[in-house]
């Protein structure tokens, strides 16, 4: 077994998943504000810190998906942030792409960007406590998009990436969302992302990456938002795994699913039959921002003070997502 492959395994074995809290300080700040609480780094890091210290951390989470500004910032007892995330067993991770940026000659679609320099970060991030690391490529769906130019050019990024992390002696998650935005049905969903998961493992493979060294972090298969054919939970748990069997190379551990837009609930439930269903090697689990943060960050707005009400609140949250990633939830559960 390869240090590497150790690394992502225990990120997401027995049940544990990722806590991805590495909005951008432009996201963080929508985020805040929708909730009427000012954007500022000592908010940021005291909603953060909260999350990180709650008691669900040691049994749920696995890592932690970091900001550039969080990594570096330290928490109100004197420790780093990574610090307060290893001593409850998880690792902690790093975001290390620089955004979505217009793609040129295809406008309306995006390539991520962030390759300049990245090595020399990947030093420092390893030294500050990182072991593992996020680049998501984002894919728009509607008759003519993704073109195989933004298919091309983000696999092509996110091989690059992977190679230089896995150098570094960090694991890459390795994300193509294929975004939820429109009104394209299932199918459309299901086809464009094998292809674009495809294309992933041709560059991955080109750039010898360590296969058993990476995350890998897809959408589900699902109906646009706008569709007006909504498929049921049990259809969307099928399409993902036929779509990840079809597109995953074997020696992939695992499969931890954005949640892209979906509520708390969706995402745990489809998580849940997605496991329940699961005739793959694949560990599936989750690496949610908003579906794991959405209570929380509502309670928290009440007083950001009330450290106990917002960890209750992300516990339970946390709680429902690991059953669900060992296909042990149900919906009487959440009122318990
Ligand atoms: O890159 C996307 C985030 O890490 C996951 O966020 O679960 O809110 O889609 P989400």
């Amino acid at each position: 077994m390869s240090e590497l492959n150790k690394i992502a395994l225990k990120i997401i074995s027995n049940g544990k998943g990722i806590l991805a809290a590495d909005e951008s300080n432009g996201t963080m700040s929508k985020r805040l504000e929708a909730v009427n609480v000012t954007s500022t780094p000592e908010n940021r890091l005291l909603f953060r810190e909260t999350l990180f210290s709650s008691e669900s951390m040691k049994e749920c989470i696995g890592g932690v998906i970091l900001y550039d500004e969080t990594i570096n910032q330290m928490t109100s007892s004197g420790k780093s942030i990574p610090d307060l995330i290893s001593i409850s067993g998880a690792l902690p991770g790093i975001k290390v792409d620089t955004g979505a940026k217009e793609l040129a000659n295809s406008s309306e679609e995006k390539i991520t960007e962030g390759l300049d320099g990245l090595r020399d970060r990947l030093k420092k991030y390893y030294e500050l406590g990182a072991r593992f690391t996020k680049w998501r490529g984002v894919y728009l769906i509607s008759e003519k998009y993704p073109s195989k130019l933004a298919i091309s050019s983000n696999a092509h990024a996110l091989a690059r990436y992977s190679a230089l992390v896995q150098e570094s002696g960090m694991v890459p998650i390795v994300e193509p969302e294929v975004l939820m935005d429109g009104d394209h049905s299932a199918d459309a969903c299901f086809s464009k992302t094998s292809e674009v998961i495809k294309k992933c493992f041709e560059e991955l493979t080109l750039h010898k990456i360590d296969l058993s060294g990476i995350i890998l972090k897809p959408n589900m298969i699902i109906n646009g938002k706008n569709s007006k054919n909504k498929i049921s939970n049990e259809e969307i748990s099928q399409k993902t795994i036929e779509c990840l069997k079809n597109s995953v190379p074997t020696e992939v551990p695992g499969v931890a699913f954005l949640s892209g837009g979906q509520s708390e609930l969706e995402a745990t439930e489809n998580l849940n039959l997605i496991n329940k269903n699961n005739n793959t090697n694949f560990i599936m689990t989750y690496s949610y921002g908003r579906a794991l943060q959405q209570s929380a960050l509502k309670m928290w707005s009440k007083n950001i003070k009330d450290i106990e009400a917002t960890q209750k609140t992300f516990n339970h949250r946390a709680k429902m997502c690991t059953l669900a990633a060992q296909g042990k939830w149900a919906s009487e559960l959440e009122n318990e």
